[in-house]
């Protein structure tokens, strides 16, 4: 698969199957967010990896999305350094999480797997639930396992809506 395919057909994933994720195909998936760039390639980043059924229901909970409990893998994408911001004024660790997000659900689509980004959800109850300390953030959380639904026709905007060139307008 090139990667022109995973883009088309990566959609979010609302539904799993009751299968597990074999333990080779979930290390390549978090590989390839483990080789995402970052800013000054600081990989300000920790991926922890749920797959005990009790704290993915907790999670869930906290999420409010019934759901997530059903994937039979959740990641909490945390980012190291909350407080960085780059010179043009951007947090960096949304940005750099987000990077390895995506390389990740790619990989996935890839790896005939299913993803879905959780940003709905309670940072306090979350970060408790996977001990994430309080010099850190969790940035996403991402569900991940085998599809037990068709991918929806995607709606977006219209390339010239999204697209100028020379100048914004
Ligand atoms: C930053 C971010 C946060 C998101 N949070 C959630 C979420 O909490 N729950 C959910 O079901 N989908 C969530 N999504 C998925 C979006 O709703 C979805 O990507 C969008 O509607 C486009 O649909 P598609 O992914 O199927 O192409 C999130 C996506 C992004 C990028």
């Amino acid at each position: 698969m090139d990667v022109y395919e995973a883009l088309r057909t990566r959609f979010s994933v609302r539904a799993y199957k009751d299968s597990p994720v074999e333990a080779d195909k979930l290390r390549r998936v978090l590989d390839a967010g483990r080789i995402a760039p970052s800013g000054r390639n600081s990989q300000s980043w920790k991926f922890v990896v749920v797959q005990d059924a009790e704290l993915r229901g907790a999670l869930a909970k906290a999420a409010e999305q019934p759901f997530l409990a059903k994937a039979p893998v959740i990641i909490g994408i945390v980012g190291l350094t909350p407080e960085d911001v780059m010179f043009c004024g951007v947090p960096a660790d949304p940005m750099n999480c987000a990077i390895a997000i995506d390389h990740m659900t790619l990989a996935a689509v890839a790896e005939g797997l299913g993803t879905c980004w959780i940003g709905h959800f309670d940072q306090d109850t979350c970060c408790e639930l996977l001990g994430v300390p309080p010099t850190a953030k969790i940035v996403e959380m991402l569900a991940l396992g085998y599809p037990d639904a068709e991918m929806p026709e995607k709606s977006r905007k219209a390339f010239e809506k999204v697209v100028c060139f020379e100048q914004f307008g």
